[in-house]
């Protein structure tokens, strides 16, 4: 039974979360209902008895590696459990007044996984992510070792996750019996965005061992000045990837995520969303060009790469990236041929053929509401698939875009050498 994840049962679960997630296709505004209300409490817990009865938990479901202890660290949510709150607990719960308020006050549009999306601060967002964005600027607190692994989506996050943790464990396992053979790249390290309220208190997040890793799709802008200022010494990995391949690989996971209470979203009106910059975490060309810009103020703390090149020289980009952390590959260990088990070990081929990523194989917590299969995060992991969705007449339109966009910044994308 265990293997029986089948779309429908997602789409099912999601539907149960009807005060606690838009995949209702409800307003977005009755996300932020959220407060331990029975009926929330009664949703949790038959969504958690559901998870269970798939023995998807069991299978690193929203958990993190914990190198030093050579375990999974579990995550404990305040809602669904019957525990007296501590003070930081009632504190966080006072945010979703906070994000009510502020969703009253913020223009929406069509989202592509939810029914709606707020534009805050530049950036089209879910209710969920802008809560949890509210608690990272009140109470997430980075030290000078944190590396954020930072991506608009489906840039190539699962590759880095699994990249960095590889490099920065490489003295830890045996590549044979590597945890991300069993627990899969989703499980290296948190991702910043949701886990922050998943997780309670965010204190735990304080006995992760140096360094602490993050992932985030946030914008540069958008984050507390602990993390972006270029006078504070934690680290940025900033992948990019072609917008093109970017915007499919985009509708493609979105609609499977879709609320089946939802019309489908069709791939025109993905694509038009996309090119007016309304989509999750968008528009795409700012959220790429802030982290560029800050790349270029702060080398040393913002390594800037690209899906492109590490598809063509994944050696090459690995040994900058370990080198960027303060871990670089010594010309012995080069000899052993570690960098070239990890780009194995990470590789689209092995990583998606993994039990743990594929049917059955166990699902990450995104929300109370919302999971995530493993194996969603992988489908073709090639560049160009563009080239079968988009016409001509598509193409040069976000190609303009993109060079309107970037204009006079420096930057292109694709291959860094053709350029
Ligand atoms: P496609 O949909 O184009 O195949 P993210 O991890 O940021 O969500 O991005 C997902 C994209 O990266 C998907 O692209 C997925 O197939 C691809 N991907 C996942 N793992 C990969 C890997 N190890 N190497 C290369 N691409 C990978």
């Amino acid at each position: 039974m265990a293997s029986q994840v089948t779309c429908e049962h997602r789409l099912n679960v999601r539907w149960l979360g009807c005060d606690g997630d838009a995949n209702t296709g409800k307003d977005d505004e009755s996300e932020v209902n959220v407060a331990a209300t029975v009926h929330f409490l009664t949703v949790n817990l038959l969504f958690e008895n559901y998870l269970h009865s798939l023995k998807i938990q069991s299978n690193g479901m929203s958990t993190y590696l914990v190198p030093d202890q050579n375990t999974c660290h579990q995550p404990t949510s305040i809602t669904g459990e019957n525990q007296i709150p501590t003070e930081e607990e009632q504190a966080y719960k006072k945010l979703d007044e906070k994000l009510k308020s502020l969703l009253a006050t913020l223009p929406k549009d069509k989202g592509w996984r939810s029914a709606n999306i707020y534009l805050h601060e530049g950036f089209w967002l879910s209710p969920q992510v802008i809560k949890g964005l509210l608690m990272i600027n009140n109470y997430f607190h980075a030290q000078s070792t944190d590396i954020f692994l930072a991506a608009f989506m489906k840039c190539g996050t699962t590759w880095l996750k699994a990249l960095m943790f590889a490099t920065t464990n490489r003295h830890r396992y045996s590549f044979s019996d590597h945890p991300l053979r069993r627990n899969g790249p989703q499980s290296a390290f948190p991702f910043l965005d949701t886990h922050i309220f998943l997780d309670y208190p965010i204190t735990k997040f304080e006995h992760l061992p140096s360094p602490r890793m993050f992932a985030t799709h946030f914008a540069h802008s958008l984050l507390p000045t602990s993390m972006s200022s270029p006078t504070s010494t934690c680290k940025f990995v900033y992948v990019c990837r072609d917008p093109k391949d970017a915007l499919i690989s985009k509708w493609h996971f979105m609609s499977k995520l879709r609320s089946k209470e939802l019309p489908p979203l069709s791939f025109n009106e993905a694509y038009e969303l996309f090119c007016n910059g309304v989509s999750e975490y968008g528009p795409f060309w700012d959220h790429v060009l802030g982290y560029w810009k800050a790349s270029q103020e702060s080398p040393e703390k913002i390594l800037f790469l690209k899906y492109e090149d590490m598809k063509k020289e994944t050696s090459v980009e690995l040994k900058k990236l370990a080198a960027f952390m303060g871990m670089p590959f010594s010309a012995e260990e080069e000899k052993r041929g570690v960098v070239a088990e990890i780009v194995k070990l990470c590789s689209f081929e092995n990583l998606s053929n993994l039990e743990v990523n594929n049917e059955g194989g166990g699902a990450q917590k995104f929300t109370a509401q919302v999971a995530v299969e493993n194996r969603d995060f992988f489908r073709k992991g090639k560049v160009g698939d563009w080239k079968n969705y988009l016409t001509e007449e598509m193409r040069e339109r976000i190609d303009s875009i993109t060079e309107t966009k970037f204009k006079n910044s420096g930057l292109t994308l694709g291959l860094t050498k053709e350029a």
